[in-house]
């Protein structure tokens, strides 16, 4: 995967979270978990969270947290975050996101947070009756990071914006309180075809786990059947594929298929195109049924293992909630200490 430019030069540590809140698909896997997976085998020191207090932003259904969290925990390990490098664990368990995000709540501007066109999405029409959580989310998710002082967040592209608030609440803590560079500003890791899977119905519109139709979006647990079967339903359009990435433009869902080829093989979309230039619909579908189901069938297969055994689940995040301490609290002391709180 290709990096950011790098402006920071000290030691690295990634950080990404993911929400508790229904199925996770393919392009929650391409956009984050393969990335998640690929930077702990490239040796970073890496923190991957269960957000669960972004989950409970919007109503949540009674009792279904605990097997949410379990399910995102399984699938990071699915896609290949190995819990003994890498630190997996429940946001909740760990005090310093709560706390660090009051202090960010008095760190950053309203005129910020209204900007958040998540907000705006999430809230709907009726914003004055959204939670007052869902309005500083952001907030909340720039503590996330910097409670870690993480330096690198690998996420799709519909939290650009979000990465790009965290980094002016921690710019602005530093030059309020005085303390030049305490917080690293977090680079966003965004690149490759991954980063925005659109809807297989609408490719316009992003893959997402709120679409009411299941037919527009590949679930992890699909399986090779449903997978085909969403494949060939998918909406294309009657032109063959063109032999350039120009020649994908003002065709959405083709250039979105494309990039979803190009993702799962490890090819650019040029050498995907050069491969299938020229040929329909009835040629290109069923290679990308074939390399979609060889991908992600091993995954498919080792995340319901893992939720079979719900106990060793358990013990990964309780493990992992543990470590995630031993790194923020230090980190929050000297915010204490920085921001001057009585006995800091
Ligand atoms: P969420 O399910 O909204 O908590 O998202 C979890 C992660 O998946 C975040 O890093 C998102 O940016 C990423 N993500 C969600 N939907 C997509 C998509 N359609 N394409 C690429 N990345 C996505
Ligand atoms: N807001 C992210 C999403 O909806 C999830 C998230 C919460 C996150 N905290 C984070 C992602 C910190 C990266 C870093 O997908």
């Amino acid at each position: 995967m290709t990096d950011t430019t790098p402006t920071y030069s000290g030691p690295m540590r990634v950080f990404s979270g993911v929400q508790p809140t229904g199925n996770l698909h393919l392009g929650n896997y391409l956009g984050a978990l393969k990335k998640f997976a690929d930077l702990q085998k490239a040796g970073h020191d890496c923190l991957f969270c269960v957000v669960d207090l972004h989950a409970i932003t919007l109503p949540v259904e009674k009792g279904a947290l605990v097997s949410q969290t379990r399910q995102i925990a399984a699938a990071f390990m699915a896609a290949g975050v190995d819990p003994a490098k890498s630190v997996i664990f429940p946001q909740s368990a760990v005090l310093a996101h709560a706390e660090l995000a009051w202090i960010f709540n008095c760190v950053a501007r309203m005129g910020w947070v209204e900007r958040m066109t998540q907000f705006k999405d999430k809230a709907g029409k009726d914003a004055e009756r959204a939670s007052v959580g869902l309005f500083t989310y952001p907030v909340l998710q720039a503590a996330d990071i910097l409670a870690y002082k993480a330096t690198h967040v690998p996420v799709g592209e519909d939290q650009k914006q979000h990465l790009e608030l965290s980094r002016d609440i921690a710019e602005r803590f530093n030059r309020e309180y005085g303390a030049p560079g305490f917080f690293p500003l977090p680079e966003p890791m965004i690149q490759g075809p991954g980063a925005r899977i659109m809807s297989l119905k609408d490719g316009t519109k992003k893959m997402s786990k709120s679409d009411p139709s299941d037919l527009s979006r590949i679930n992890l647990i699909d399986d090779a059947d449903a997978i085909a079967n969403k494949i060939k339903r998918a909406k294309t359009d009657a032109e063959p594929i063109p032999g350039t990435v120009e020649g994908l433009e003002g065709r959405p869902e083709v250039a979105n298929l494309v990039g979803i080829y190009a993702a799962l093989s490890g090819q650019t979309a040029t050498s995907v195109l050069a491969e299938f230039e020229g040929k329909g619909f009835g040629a290109f579908k069923p290679a990308l049924a074939e390399v979609t189901v060889a991908h992600l069938a091993p995954i498919t297969a080792r995340y319901r293992e893992l939720l079979a055994d719900p106990e060793g689940i358990d013990r990964v995040l309780a493990d992992g909630a543990e470590r995630a301490r031993a790194v923020s609290e230090p980190v929050m002391q000297d915010v204490r200490r920085t921001v001057g709180f009585w006995g800091a």
